[in-house]
This record gives C-alpha cells, structure tokens and sequence, in this order.
C-alpha cells in the first residue's frame, strides 16, 4: 500500500511504501497517514495485507481467521482515539466470520471487495456531508477551523473542509480562518496546502489567536472534524478543539461538527470513557529537528480532547444532521439506513 507521507507536506510530495500489515500500523502510529475516516480505510487495507500474507500460507479457514484477528488488534491499536480504525476492522472481521466456510483465498477476495467499499462509501458520505453543511455557511461568511478535516484526513473531499469546499461550489464567498494546530500543525501544513491548491481565500492563525478574532466579531461559525462522537453527542477532536467550542459559546458563534457515521460510537456513552492519544515529548519540545524547550523540563501531550455536547451547535453526518438533545437525535439517525436520503433529527 502507497501511502502519501502527509509529514513531509507540504514540503516535499513523497509516499511509504507499507507491504505488511505490521508496516502499515507504524506508518498509522507515525502519522504518515492521519484523520479518523483516512486511518479507518488505511487499517481495512492494512488488514487485505494481511489477508494476502496469510492466505499465501496455505492456512485452513480456523487459523486464517485467528491470524486476521491478530493482525486487526495490532492495527487497533496503532493509535487509540478515532473510532473509525476499530470501525472499519470490525467490518471486515465480520464479513470474513460470513464465509467460515469457504478457502482463505474466498474471504481474501471478500476483504479486498469490503475494504474498497469502506474506501468508496468515506468519499460518498463526505460529499453528503458537504451538501448538508453547505446550507449552514451564509454567503461571505468567515470560518474558522482547527486541525486538518480536508480530503488528506479522508477517503477524499474532506468532511469540515469538505462543507467549505461545498459552500464555495454553490458559489458562496467564504473565508477561512485556519488554526495552524500544534504540535503537529495540520492547520498550518494541510488544512492551509489544500485551501491554497483550492484557492478559498484563507488566513493562517496561530491556536492562541481564536479568541481575538471571534472577540473582534471577524468569526461566523467555526466548523470541525471529529476522532470520535459520543452517544450524548460529546465530541473527540484534535486538542484544542475543546477551547475553541468554549470561546465560540462565548461569543454566541455556531459551533458545528462534521464527521460521517464511521465516527458516531453509540456504545460509548460519553466522553469521559474515550482513550485520549498521549504523544511522545519531543513533538512539544521543538518540531522536527529544531528543539527550543530546555533539556529536563516535564512535557505533557495528549493528542486530543473531548468537548461535551453542551457546547455543539449540531452534527453534521452522511445520514443526516443532528441537534441536541444528542441523545435523542443520534439514536434517531442510526435507525435511518445508511446512505438513505440525509434527515435532520432534533
Ligand atoms: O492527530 P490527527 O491529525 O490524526 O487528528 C486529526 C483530527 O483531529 C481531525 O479533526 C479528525 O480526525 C477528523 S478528520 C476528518
């Protein structure tokens, strides 16, 4: 699997190489690739990877699928927040335990046909989303957002920048204030990369500066991805995200969400229960070979945080969108067959 090697953007345009499911995890763990939907859809191929390996191997249908569930535990595991890695290998599994019975290289085919479908479903779902989200952006209306939710986070399109890129196709005039996102700075390297090939007028912002901007009335709406949302409607979402959702409240700003149903975990009940990603140290004490934080001091990096659904304005997903109360709202779009034509549940 090639994979473009979203740390070195936008620099220079390189790809990894990944061909062992083992390969793949570290390039998900290395952020290679990164963005909850775009690490779904790497860990189902990764898992074809293994499929490949195992079926080579001349295994009975027993020990395939034991291999196969191994294989999705260690790309499970690679990083722990999003929900949409887990999601996207328990689908496979799945459909694999279906055909028990038949020869590994069967359920092979099976995986390679299921993975693809998790790739072209993100891409569908994202331009759903956009259609949805576009209704919410007026006509010269300036957006902030936070982290990259754009089309290198996705099967393509993007779900936050896809809303925006949306917006601007049905020819509304918008403006985007684009956090540059520490420590990894996927606003500053990726959010701003695909604004600027797009040509959306953006303005690039350091974390600390959202407050000004919004007290100075220049923000209309901020609009986010998710990691993982909670069956009350609590969102896990690159750090920061939680103090922008505070300041937005503050200043009477809509405060939206987009992420597809891949992202939507119903079985966690809130945010108090979602795994935060802690990073290593040297992505706080400097970015990539400069350090300027001194040698012994204690460094803290949890990768993302959680904003309780109190503070959402609505969720914007492929099945429809949702307003609060979310615990009656979300529960309301599960039921609505995946795809369907989107609802909007309150
Ligand atoms: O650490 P990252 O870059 O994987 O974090 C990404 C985010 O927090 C995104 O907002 C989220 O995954 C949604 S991407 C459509």
């Amino acid at each position: 699997m090639r994979l473009l090697d979203q740390r070195a953007l936008p620099q220079r345009e390189e790809y990894v190489l990944c061909r062992t499911h083992g390969e793949l995890a570290q390039a998900i763990r290395d952020m290679v690739v990164r963005g909850a939907p775009a690490i779904g859809i790497a860990a189902a191929y990764g898992l074809v990877l293994a499929a490949r390996q195992l079926a080579g191997e001349g295994l009975s249908a027993a020990p395939f699928l034991e291999g196969l569930r191994q294989a999705a535990a260690g790309l499970r595991a690679a990083r722990p927040t999003a929900v949409n890695p887990a999601w996207a290998l328990d689908r496979l599994l799945a459909r694999a335990g279906c055909l028990a019975d038949r020869s590994p290289r069967e359920m092979l085919a099976a995986l390679e046909d299921e993975a693809a479908a998790i790739h072209e479903e993100d891409v569908a779902g994202n331009e759903l989303i956009g259609a949805l989200g576009a209704a919410l952006v007026p006509d010269g209306a300036s957006v902030l957002t936070h982290c990259n939710a754009g089309a290198l986070a996705t099967g393509g399109f993007g779900t936050a920048l896809g809303v925006l890129r949306a917006a601007r196709d049905q020819g509304k005039r918008i403006h985007v204030f684009v956090d540059e996102t520490r420590p990894l700075l996927q606003g500053a390297r990726l959010t701003a990369w695909e604004l600027v090939r797009e040509g959306i007028p953006a303005t690039l912002i350091t974390d600390n500066m959202a407050g000004h901007f919004m007290r100075l009335g220049r923000v209309d709406l901020v609009i986010v991805g998710a990691d993982r949302i909670c069956a009350n409607g609590d969102v896990a979402n690159k750090i920061g995200t939680y103090g922008l959702a505070v300041l937005a409240r503050a200043h009477g700003i809509p405060f939206y969400v987009a992420a597809p149903w891949s992202t939507v975990d119903l079985l966690l009940s809130s945010g108090d229960r979602v795994v935060i990603e802690e990073r290593a140290a040297e992505e706080v004490l400097g970015y990539g070979d400069i350090r300027w934080a001194p040698a012994g001091v204690r460094v803290a990096n949890p990768a993302f945080d959680v904003t309780p659904a109190r503070y959402v304005t609505a969720i914007i997903t492929d099945r429809g969108m949702a307003y609060p109360p979310y615990t009656e709202s979300l529960p309301a779009l599960a039921a609505a067959a995946a795809h369907a034509e989107p609802t909007e549940a309150r």
